[in-house]
């Protein structure tokens, strides 16, 4: 050091100095350019400063198929990417690295600023948009409404009202007119009812076709799509200027939150009042009057509602979609289900909590087509701390890291050469028979419904509406798609089918001595 130091200031050697310049300024652009590629790992092409920008763009209309093809051939599983806008990101199909994030080092993965800035004004401080000890407490709390008895009892008596009462004369009517309409958006409005219902114990009738459509809902689905769009904007910067300004999108997504909080806020009003003037606590089961009563403050009251509603209005009505649409395609699978939730039997199977859990079929052609068509395609958490996934890969603080249950849905490793093939009898423990036992499947492998200690809490409560849904209507009827086509799905906060699902319905007859065979697809890529 000390020599550099006489060498750097002896005036009569300019050329010396010159070159232990010039090699200093090379080795710190050379430690420069291998931090970047070292932490680069297996990725597509990128460049220093736009990083894979210009390929990302290439791809931007199918980012999840980019993502499986990088993933297949990324020897572990797990791709880095660089992009201008965006923090350093690892997209992982790896179950080792899953299990990593989600349980062993859950504390240093939460979902972090940049997630909840992106959702910030329109969940608050609910528990889809918190970390930490909020977190915790909020969880705490739901867990308990969530597993208690009643509430799954309270679903079931939603889904009865609302699919006896609205769902299945909807349906006769689409069957005698012979009328087209979209499945999709049919039970996205039947899902919100009902998550409606049982967290705010109020009947929003969005499902029914003489009444206007429910303000919240419009709103509702404005503050998601244009969350979502934020999330998937290239170039963060361009909404957060667009937010400050108040203009654009951004002007629109402000008037959206402040219709959602003023109606949700009026609801809790009227609540209480009820409850203090007839305190009704003992009769009302729904979550906002369990919240009340717990005594808790509105604003933590309509930020844990609004987590709630939007956690379950989209996800379920987007699985039984997919799923209806699958079985379009595989009709004698369809037949098989139909003989189990019911058809053909002199009466229609009651469906109790108990009946719903015994349909394992059913549960198995859920599965399936969730791992086809996962309603949350990616989820990403934000690191606090330098660290290494099991695989190898370097994490640092700030990275976001995605794991990725549409990318791991589709890999040879985990389900076989067959996996782009819907097989509801790969979740059986012996596949071969008709329907056994169902197969227990590691979370980490299949994290639909996210695992670890931040697992899915209406797991339970969406299988119990999506069973009852789709038994409700294949006892009954035949859901025909108008289109051959192979839909398009769109991954947003949740993922749908563009443009919805238009369908022709049918009674369900019996078919004498029918053999069609099953028409296998292959879904690849879209
Ligand atoms: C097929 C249907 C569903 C799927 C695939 C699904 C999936 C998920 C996933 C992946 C997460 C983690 C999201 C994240 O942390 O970013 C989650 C969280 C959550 N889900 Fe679901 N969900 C479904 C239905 C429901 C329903 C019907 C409800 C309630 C009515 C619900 C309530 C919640 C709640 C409250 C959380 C937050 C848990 C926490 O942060 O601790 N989900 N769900």
């Amino acid at each position: 050091m000390e020599t550099l130091f006489s060498l750097l200031t002896l005036p009569e050697c300019p050329s010396i100095i010159q070159l232990l310049m010039l090699i200093y300024l090379f080795l710190l652009i050379f430690h420069h350019f291998w931090q970047f590629y070292k932490f680069s790992g297996n990725g597509p092409k990128t460049y220093p400063f736009i990083g894979c920008l210009i390929s990302f763009y290439k791809n931007r209309r199918r980012l999840l198929d980019w993502y499986t093809e990088m993933l297949t051939s990324s020897t572990s599983q797990t791709i880095v990417i660089h992009r201008f806008g965006a923090p350093r990101t690892i997209v992982t199909a790896n179950p080792e690295n899953v299990e990593y994030m989600l349980r062993i080092n859950f504390d240093n993965f939460p979902k972090g600023k940049p997630f909840t800035q992106i959702l910030g004004d329109f969940l608050g401080r609910g528990i889809f948009n918190v970390d930490g000890e909020l977190w915790r407490t909020q969880r705490k709390l739901a867990s308990h409404e969530f597993s208690a008895r009643s509430v799954k009892e309270l679903m079931v008596n939603a889904l009865h009202e609302e699919v006896e009462n609205r769902l299945l004369p909807f349906l006769d009517k689409a069957v005698k007119d012979r009328e087209e309409l979209d499945l999709q958006e049919v039970l996205r409005r039947l899902a919100f009812d009902l998550v409606c219902k049982v967290s705010l114990g109020i009947d929003l009738c969005c499902l029914d076709p003489s009444r206007p459509i429910s303000p919240l809902l419009t709103a509702f689905d404005k503050a998601s799509e244009i969350c979502a769009r934020r999330g998937a904007a290239p170039v963060f910067l361009i909404w957060q200027i667009k937010r400050l300004f108040g203009v654009g999108s951004e002007k629109e997504l402000k008037k959206a939150v402040g219709e959602i909080h003023k109606f949700i806020v009026e609801i809790i009003g009227t609540r209480k009042t009820k409850l203090i003037e007839h305190k009704e606590s003992e009769n009302e089961n729904d979550l906002l009057s369990r919240l009340i009563s717990a005594g808790h403050e509105d604003e933590f009251i309509r930020d844990m509602i609004i987590s709630f509603v939007m956690a379950g209005r989209d996800t379920t009505s987007a699985a039984m979609t997919w799923l209806f649409w699958l079985l379009s395609r595989h009709q004698k699978i369809e037949e098989g289900l139909a003989q189990e939730v019911g058809f053909g039997k002199e009466e229609n199977i009651l469906l109790s909590y108990e009946s719903l859990k015994e349909m394992r079929l059913l549960e198995a052609c859920l599965c399936e087509s969730m791992r086809l068509y996962p309603p949350i395609s990616w989820d990403s958490k934000h690191a606090i701390e330098d660290d290494i996934l099991p695989d190898g890969t370097l994490v640092r603080s700030g990275d976001r890291v995605t794991y990725f249950p549409y990318g791991m849905g589709r890999l040879e490793a985990l389900w076989g050469e067959d996996r782009f093939e819907f097989k509801p009898n790969r979740w059986f423990i012996e596949p071969d028979k008709e329907v056994g036992e169902l197969k227990k499947v590691c979370p980490f492998e299949y994290p639909i419904f996210q695992a670890g200690p931040r697992v899915c809490l209406g797991k339970d409560m969406a299988f119990i509406q999506m069973k009852y849904v789709v038994a409700s209507i294949l006892s009954r009827f035949e859901i025909r798609p108008v289109s051959p086509n192979q839909p398009i799905f769109v991954p947003l906060l949740t993922a749908h089918m563009d443009g919805g699902l238009r369908v022709l319905v049918q009674r369900r007859e019996r078919k004498t001595g029918s053999s069609e065979p099953n028409q296998v697809i292959k879904l690849g890529s879209q």
